[in-house]
C-alpha cells in the first residue's frame, strides 16, 4: 500500500525545483498527478519523465482563467481532484525594499498570494462535492524569520501561513484540510534570486544561517508535504510545517 494511492493530486510549478520533487514523490508514493507550470516544455517534460501518472498542462496560477482550465483537465483526465499543491512562486532579486518596483511588486503578491485565492475558488466546491481534500501551500521561512533585501517576498509568505491558517479554520467543517510547509533556503533555480548573488561567500553565510549545516533539498520538501498531503495527517490542519533545518528557532 503506498501513502497516496487513489489519490489525485494537482502541483502548481512543478516543472522545477521543489514542485517537480513534490510531483515525483507523489507519483511513487501512487497519485495521479496533474503537473502545472508556466512553462509549458517544463511542466510536460516533468510529466513524460513520471510516465502516465502525470498529465503536463501550462498555466499561469495567477489568472483565474488559467486556474479554472488546469482543475477542468485534471477533472476530465483524472476524475476528481484530492489535492491541490500551491507551490509555483517567485521572487524579486534580493535588493533594498525601496528599489522594488511597483510592477515586480504586484507580479509577486498574484503569483504567490492571489494564485491561492483562485485555486480556492476553483478546487474548494469540487472537494466539498467529493467529502473533503487536502490543500498544501509553500510558504518559507522567510514569512516567519524574514531576511533584509526580501521585503516584499517575505511578506508574501506571511499571507501564505496567514490563509493557510484562516482557510483550515474555515474549511474544517467541509473535511478539507490546509497545510503549508515552510522551507529554508534551498538548492533550487530561485536561491541565486534570494541570496542577490551566486557566490561561494553568500552561500556560506547562508548556510551558517542554517543549525544542520546545509541547504534544503526538494526532497525535503516532498517528503512533508507527502505527509501533511496523505491520510496519515487527517488530524492534522492549519499548522505550517518547518523544514528549515533549525533556522526558525
Ligand atoms: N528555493 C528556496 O530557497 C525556497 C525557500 C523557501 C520557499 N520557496 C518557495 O518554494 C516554491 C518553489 O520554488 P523553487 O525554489 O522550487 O523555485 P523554481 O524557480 O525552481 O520553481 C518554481 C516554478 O514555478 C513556476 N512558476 C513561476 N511563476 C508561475 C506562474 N505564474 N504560474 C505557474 N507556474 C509558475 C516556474 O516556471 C518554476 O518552474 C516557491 O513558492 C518559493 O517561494 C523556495
Amino acid at each position: 500500500m503506498k501513502r497516496l494511492d487513489g489519490k489525485v493530486a494537482l502541483i502548481t510549478g512543478a516543472g522545477s525545483g521543489f514542485g517537480l520533487g513534490i510531483a515525483e514523490t507523489f507519483a511513487r508514493e501512487g497519485a495521479k498527478v496533474a503537473v502545472v507550470d508556466i512553462n509549458e516544455s517544463a511542466a510536460r517534460t516533468a510529466a513524460e519523465k513520471i510516465g502516465t501518472a502525470a498529465i503536463g498542462l501550462s498555466a499561469d496560477v495567477s489568472k483565474a482563467a488559467d486556474v479554472n482550465n488546469v482543475v477542468a483537465a485534471t477533472l476530465s483526465a483524472f476524475g476528481k481532484l484530492d489535492i491541490v499543491v500551491n507551490n509555483a512562486g517567485i521572487s524579486h532579486r534580493n535588493r533594498p525594499m525601496l528599489e522594488v518596483e511597483e510592477d515586480e511588486f504586484d507580479r509577486v503578491f498574484a503569483v504567490n498570494v492571489k494564485s491561492i485565492y483562485l485555486f480556492a475558488k476553483a478546487a474548494v466546491p469540487l472537494m466539498h462535492s467529493q467529502g473533503g481534500g487536502a490543500i498544501i501551500n509553500v510558504g518559507s521561512t522567510a514569512g516567519l524569520r524574514p531576511r533584509p533585501g526580501l521585503t516584499w517576498y517575505n511578506s508574501t509568505k506571511g499571507a501564505v501561513h496567514t490563509m493557510t491558517k484562516s482557510m483550515a479554520v474555515e474549511l474544517a467543517p467541509q473535511k478539507i484540510r490546509v497545510c503549508a510547509v515552510a522551507p529554508v533556503a534551498g538548492e533550487t533555480p530561485l536561491l541565486a534570486t534570494f541570496m542577490g548573488e551566486d557566490t561561494p561567500q553568500k552561500r556560506e553565510q547562508f548556510i551558517n544561517s542554517i543549525p544542520l549545516g546545509r541547504f534544503s533539498t526538494p526532497q525535503d520538501i516532498a517528503n512533508a508535504a507527502l505527509y501533511l498531503a496523505s491520510d496519515e495527517a487527517s488530524m492534522i490542519t492549519g499548522v505550517v510545517l518547518e523544514v528549515d533545518g533549525g533556522r526558525c528557532i
